[in-house]
């Protein structure tokens, strides 16, 4: 398999997207019924299909230019721009690429801008008017995983679409799929629960498991290591840590811990997380919140002496002590 997974099963059409089902529906009723905006702001997690989208959206945009529109691999540079804000942050940018849309192409141009939230206050002032007003046959879509850090006055001229985690049952399926079309067998279910909701954090795992690269599914070691911790059973819980240390750095693995005790934390509140099937029938284990929060904390401090010293075993090993306690 030469071609990387998550670019060979990059969604065409909306009909392909997975795990968005009200975000897709609202996007294609928008374009449907004529009332999608010259302005979208698509946000949320990372790998969940922003940028796909955007694409998708320009190739329907130009459903009725049936040069572009057949021809869309060959001729979608004519009308689709993608930028990425993160390098072209300043005004200069900004008033050129106002300047490049100025004149009608044919079909409908579509300027994607992407970590839209990196872009100076100062450029998006300049691209204010141009947002609320665009020239005709003219839509713009910023992306961004941090919406929080775009200025009101961006959001209130989008029109937003949200694009959540996708649910671990929802990736297990996808990947099955995935995995038939390949003609291979792998864990997708380890895969769907690392992922962590990122469609293409999943697919990068997999890709690493088919390229030989064996990424255990080590989720049952970690809800031992957790049991341990939190039993203060301090043999058992090094005992389980230098088996993960085979397979995993030091660092990951108070990082996939911490996120563990999260898990663990939010699981008191019925709220579903990769961690659910532990929590399910016999063995679930009876968690005290002030407690997962102390080991959140302590795995935080942790994490902190990776960077004070090389030694990452020590830092682990001590830290297991520490969290053991
Ligand atoms: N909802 C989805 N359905 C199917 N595949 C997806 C989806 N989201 C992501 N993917 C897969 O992951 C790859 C990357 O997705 P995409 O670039 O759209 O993510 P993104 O949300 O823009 O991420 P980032 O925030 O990191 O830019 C796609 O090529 C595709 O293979
Ligand atoms: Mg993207």
């Amino acid at each position: 398999m030469s071609e990387v997974l998550a670019l060979k099963y990059r969604p065409q059409s909306f009909e392909e997207v997975v795990g968005q089902n009200q975000t897709v529906e609202s996007l294609r009723a928008a374009l449907d019924n004529g009332t999608l905006g010259h302005a979208l702001l698509l946000c949320g997690t990372r790998g969940t299909g922003k940028t796909t989208t955007a694409r998708i959206i320009a190739k329907e945009l130009n459903q009725s230019f049936p040069e572009i529109y057949e021809n869309w691999e060959k001729r979608h540079h004519l009308v689709l721009t993608e930028i990425d804000a993160a390098s072209n942050t300043g005004v200069d940018n900004v008033r050129e690429l106002i300047e490049s849309i100025r004149y009608a192409t044919q079909g409908h141009r579509v300027v994607v801008l992407d970590e839209a939230h990196m872009l100076s206050k100062n450029a998006f002032n300049a691209l204010l008017k141009t947002l609320e007003e665009p020239p005709p046959r003219v839509t713009f879509i910023l992306l961004t995983t941090e919406p929080h850090k775009l200025l009101d006055t961006v959001k209130s001229r989008c029109q937003i679409y949200e694009f959540h985690e996708v649910e671990q049952q929802t990736l297990e399926a996808y990947y099955e799929h995935i995995m038939e079309l390949e003609g291979v067998k792998a864990d997708v279910k380890a895969a769907a629960l690392k992922a962590n909701g990122s469609v293409r954090d999943g697919l990068s795992i997999l890709q690493k498991v088919l390229s030989g690269e064996q990424e255990a599914d080590n989720s049952k070691q970690y809800f031992e290591l957790v049991g341990a911790i939190y039993s203060q059973d301090v043999a058992t819980a090094l005992q389980l840590t230098s088996e993960l240390r085979k397979a995993e750095e030091a660092r990951v693995i108070i990082q996939t811990l911490e996120k563990w005790f999260y898990w663990a934390s939010v699981e008191n509140f019925g709220q579903k997380t990769p961690i659910r099937e532990f929590f399910d029938g016999d063995n679930r284990l009876e968690f005290d919140l002030a407690h997962l929060q102390r080991l959140f904390d302590r795995c935080l401090d942790i994490e902190r002496n990776f960077t004070a010293t090389p030694n990452a075993k020590i830092v682990l090993e001590m830290g297991i002590l520490k969290l053991s306690l």
